[in-house]
């Protein structure tokens, strides 16, 4: 189990790795500690010792993490390491491959979402999620934003549908540049106004958790500075995940960053102090690009 404690200790024990400050060196074997605070006393989510098999490849080796409310937590790490098979496993994505097995625990707030009792379609409309290529669905942009709200029967009347479909792409920062042509597809709309759609729908069923999939990976420089400024504000009603391959967009957006490395998670903490000042070399090597 991973621990504040554990940290401490590891830390002493460590082989010092630059004049001024230990380090810790030790590779990613099936013993590795998480440097660093994963676990809060206030978690919106939290994940214990958690595993994930696509057949015989384990590709998450036991993560605990906790992320709390109205937080953003950047996710980092080289390619195939494990960022988006972990973050699927938070809405039960990982449900939808046919090969893949999640162990572990994982609650919202107090409830475990892979309880066989639970309803997943409802789980989905508490934990939403943001894809890397904006996904709108083949319908009108209202239509898209609506399509949640109709299903979860959140709206009792027309009004109170276009009062949220109006809110969500308010809130999306799309609304100025939509709201005369609601009617027409969702697909007409240049790729960082789909992915702002698409943060519409995800967020028009009020859910109180967003996880990011690289959400800016296909976006320029200035529809990703649009996406970035709403995560900041989205934060203040949502708990939001960002998996992102941009160090500086995880400077930029997050409060906490964790550093993710061959299915384990190396090292976790105030986004601030991951990237000034490291405490595993591995995060090290990564951010100061010597690796990944
Ligand atoms: N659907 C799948 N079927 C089989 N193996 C998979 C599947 N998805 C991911 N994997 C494997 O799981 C491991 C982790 O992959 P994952 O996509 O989670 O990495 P990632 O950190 O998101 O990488 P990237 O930064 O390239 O998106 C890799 O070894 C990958 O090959
Ligand atoms: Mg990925």
């Amino acid at each position: 189990m991973n621990s504040a404690s554990q940290t401490a200790t590891l830390d002493q024990t460590a082989p010092a790795y630059q004049e001024d400050r230990v380090k810790v060196t030790e590779g990613v074997d099936d013993s590795h500690v998480t440097v660093g605070e994963a676990m809060l006393d206030n978690a919106k989510m939290s994940m214990r010792d958690v595993h994930v098999h696509y057949g015989d490849t384990h590709a998450i080796k036991g993560i605990s993490l906790d992320i709390a409310p109205n937080e953003v937590m950047a996710m980092i790490g080289p390619s195939g390491c494990g960022k988006s098979t972990f973050l699927r496993c938070l809405n039960r994505m990982n449900d939808t491959i046919d090969i893949c097995r999640v162990n572990g625990k994982i609650q919202l707030d107090d409830q475990d979402i892979y309880d066989s009792n639970l309803d997943v379609v409802a789980l989905r409309a508490r934990v939403g999620m943001v894809f890397q290529k904006p996904n709108p669905f083949p319908k009108s942009i209202y239509d898209n934003v609506a399509y949640g709200p109709r299903i979860h029967g959140l709206a009792s009347n027309k009004a109170e549908l276009d009062d949220i479909v109006e809110n969500s792409l308010t809130k999306s920062g799309l609304w100025d540049e939509v709201k005369d042509r609601l009617d027409t597809p969702g697909t007409g709309l240049s790729g960082g106004q789909q992915q702002r759609l698409c943060i519409a729908r995800a967020i028009a069923v009020s859910p109180e958790v967003i996880l990011m999939d690289e959400p800016c990976s296909a976006l320029d420089p200035i529809a990703t500075a649009k996406i970035e400024e709403l995560i900041g504000e989205l934060s203040e009603n949502f708990t939001i995940a960002i998996v992102t391959h941009s160090m500086q967009q995880a400077a930029r957006v997050s409060q906490r960053t964790a550093y993710f490395h061959l299915g384990k998670l190396i090292e976790v903490g105030e986004t601030s102090a991951i990237f000034t000042n490291p405490q595993h070399k591995l995060t090290e090597d990564y951010i100061t690009g010597r690796f990944g």
